[in-house]
């Protein structure tokens, strides 16, 4: 019988510390997450040093709890996966050099994972059946990629923003509309009151590309609102939020026509949103297998992790003691 394999997956790359065990890739036997958000609110967006004080202050402790929740000893754990990017780099640093400590301590292997790869590997663990190749359409705080996944540890970057991520315009469409931060998710539940009466830009590029750019439509919102500050909010946002999913959709589309690959998945923070989901299930229709992730495993988590670094551990990565946190990070080099 086959050996099962248990990977400790740390994720420490912005404002969420966590720490899981993952058996054989899919399994979640622990998904310990202790967020910042609450103290980065009131500054109406992460603040680097604080983020990094806070993720020292409880990485030890999320651990343990992982681990006691598991129920598994480090003894038992066939390797430790922690971010090593992209993020920010003090964040990034104190969730890597703890997965060093524990590695050396315990001779246990030591094998770093890109966030973005653990995000993609969220789908896994909410679909046991998905395997590669599919298209992949990451949205975060950070990132916005359609991502062609070949393998498990192999992927092509077919099209990424050339300005800020959608989760980016999200949350500074919130700030603007005065909802706080982080604003995903206050945008999606306002837009739910509004309509999508207003119109935004779209910024299209000549040619093949599958880039994106954000940044026309969240200086238009901006530029309205301080022109107009009684504009209805809610229709703002639902304007908003329609006119970037109709921009995600049409290079989606392009990229199933190019790739003819007709499995599509979701992730990152942004997936979470209601009718981004809503209007890629519709997709459906027209035969193309849409899966993402469970609402929790959208955002930030070391399940994700876990089950990426699985996937490195099974084809062989190691890393060794100079891993270093790379805050620019790119999935395909
Ligand atoms: O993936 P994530 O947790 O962190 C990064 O790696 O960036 O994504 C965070 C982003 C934030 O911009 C947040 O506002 C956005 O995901 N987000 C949402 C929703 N939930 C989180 N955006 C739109 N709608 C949501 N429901």
């Amino acid at each position: 019988m086959k050996k099962d394999i248990y990977t400790l997956g740390i994720e420490s790359s912005c404002d969420e510390t966590s720490v899981a065990i993952v058996k054989n890739g899919r399994e979640v036997l622990s998904n310990i997450i202790d967020t910042q958000i609450p103290i980065h609110e009131k500054y109406g967006g992460v603040v680097p040093e604080i983020a990094s004080r806070n993720h020292i202050e409880a990485i030890s402790r999320v651990t343990k709890r992982a681990l006691k929740e598991a129920n598994i000893t480090l003894n038992q754990i066939d390797a430790i996966t922690p971010t090593y990017g992209p993020g920010l780099v003090g964040a990034l640093l104190v969730g890597l050099s703890y997965a060093k400590a524990l590695s050396f301590a315990n001779n246990i292997p030591l094998v770093g994972v890109n966030h973005i790869q653990g995000h993609i590997a969220a789908n896994y663990i909410t679909y046991k059946e998905l395997e590669p190749p599919f298209l992949c359409i990451m949205m975060s705080g950070g990132n916005t990629q359609i991502i062609h996944v070949k393998d498990y540890t192999k992927f092509e970057v077919l099209g990424k923003t050339r300005d800020d991520a959608i989760g980016e315009a999200f949350d500074k469409v919130a700030r603007v509309v005065g909802l706080g931060y982080p604003g995903g998710p206050k945008v999606d539940n306002l837009a739910k009151q509004g309509k999508a009466n207003i119109e935004l830009p779209k910024t299209h590029f000549s040619g093949e590309t599958l880039d994106f750019s954000f940044s026309g439509i969240k200086t238009a919102v901006i530029n309205l609102h301080h022109k107009n500050p009684n504009v209805n909010k809610a229709d703002l946002c639902a304007s908003f939020q329609k006119t970037v999913t109709e921009t995600l959709m049409e290079n989606v589309k392009k990229a199933i026509e190019k790739t003819k690959i007709t499995t599509v998945a979701l992730a990152g923070g942004v997936s979470a949103n209601s009718y981004i989901r809503q209007e890629f299930m519709n997709l459906q229709e027209k035969g193309i297998k849409v899966y993402m992730p469970d609402l929790k495993l959208c955002t930030d988590n070391a399940a994700m992790i876990a089950s990426a670094g699985y996937y490195n551990y099974i084809t062989g990565k190691r890393n060794s003691m100079d891993l270093n946190a790379i805050p620019n990070l790119k999935l395909d080099s």
